[in-house]
């Protein structure tokens, strides 16, 4: 029980990779609010957690985006636990589109989501870290497309790199605090959405060194390490987990 009596704060925990981290969190101890922006999907992962370990896990509903949610998963850390330890990012929006039409609309989205609710509740979580006075952990979801260019995610991209400075950055400002702040870069991973795409895994399989896309427990293993104790001294850093896709070019062989 590597995590008794830490709190944690998911977002976009409802399914995919953020459901897998809150479930070994929880495995491992830790009290957990499981963000997500779907009331169905928030309240059946919680569920499943708690018939699958026994632990504590609460689901809070809302877009991790806007900022007076963004307090309010903070305040119910606090209220319903009594501190928050650890913060893991991880709701981001993949909003494909060609570069000459990508609309407005799209682009102040997929940045609003990604940057601006990282941001927020980073800072939020950081005051109240501060407050503690007794360190806490911070992990952002980017992605290999945030180190690689991928056709039609241009604001997609951009904003997965930024996350990255992000954490480095702010090294400089919560390293006092003992707060560390680091990314995970997952590359192609079999979730519910990604599956629904035709295909998806066995392209995957093909084009990965490791000959298969992650599964969602590759991705959580690595969160989980980035936000235990045996992690403590790694800030600022990011670890792109993709079975060695990002490690080639194409070849003419
Ligand atoms: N799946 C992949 O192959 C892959 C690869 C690289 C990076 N990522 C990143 O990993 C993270 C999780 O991706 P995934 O594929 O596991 O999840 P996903 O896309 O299936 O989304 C997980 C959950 O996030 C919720 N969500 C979306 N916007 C939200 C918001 N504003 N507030 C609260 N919840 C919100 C959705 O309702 C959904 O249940 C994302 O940041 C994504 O960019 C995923």
């Amino acid at each position: 029980m590597s995590f008794k009596n830490k709190v944690a704060i998911v977002t976009g925990a409802g399914q995919g990779i953020g459901f897998e981290i809150c479930r070994q969190l929880v495995r491992e101890g830790a009290q957990v609010i499981l963000n997500d922006l779907d009331t169905s999907l928030a309240d059946n992962a919680v569920k499943q957690i708690i018939e699958d370990t026994g632990g504590n896990c609460m689901a809070l509903v809302g877009d991790s985006s806007e900022i007076t949610f963004i307090q309010k998963m903070v305040d119910t850390a606090v209220s319903r636990f009594g501190h928050l330890d650890i913060v893991i990012a991880n709701a981001g929006i993949t909003l494909f589109g060609d570069f000459f039409t990508y609309s407005p609309e799209s682009f102040y989205r997929v940045m609003q989501v990604n940057l601006g609710g990282t941001f927020f509740l980073t800072q939020a979580a950081s005051n109240q870290m501060k407050k503690q006075a007794s360190g806490g952990s911070l992990l952002f979801t980017s992605s290999v497309t945030g180190h690689q260019a991928h056709k039609n995610l241009a604001a997609y991209g951009m904003s997965k790199a930024a996350l990255e400075m992000l954490a480095k950055n702010l090294v400089i400002e919560l390293s006092q605090y003992k707060i560390n702040v680091n990314t995970i870069a997952p590359g192609a991973t079999l979730t519910e959405r990604t599956l629904e795409e035709p295909g998806y895994e066995a392209t995957w399989s093909r084009l990965t060194p490791m000959g298969r896309p992650a599964s969602v427990a590759d991705i959580a293993g690595t969160a989980l390490f980035f936000v235990s104790d045996k992690g403590r001294h790694i800030t600022g850093q990011s670890l792109i987990v993709d079975g060695g896709w990002t490690c080639i070019s194409p070849s003419p062989y």
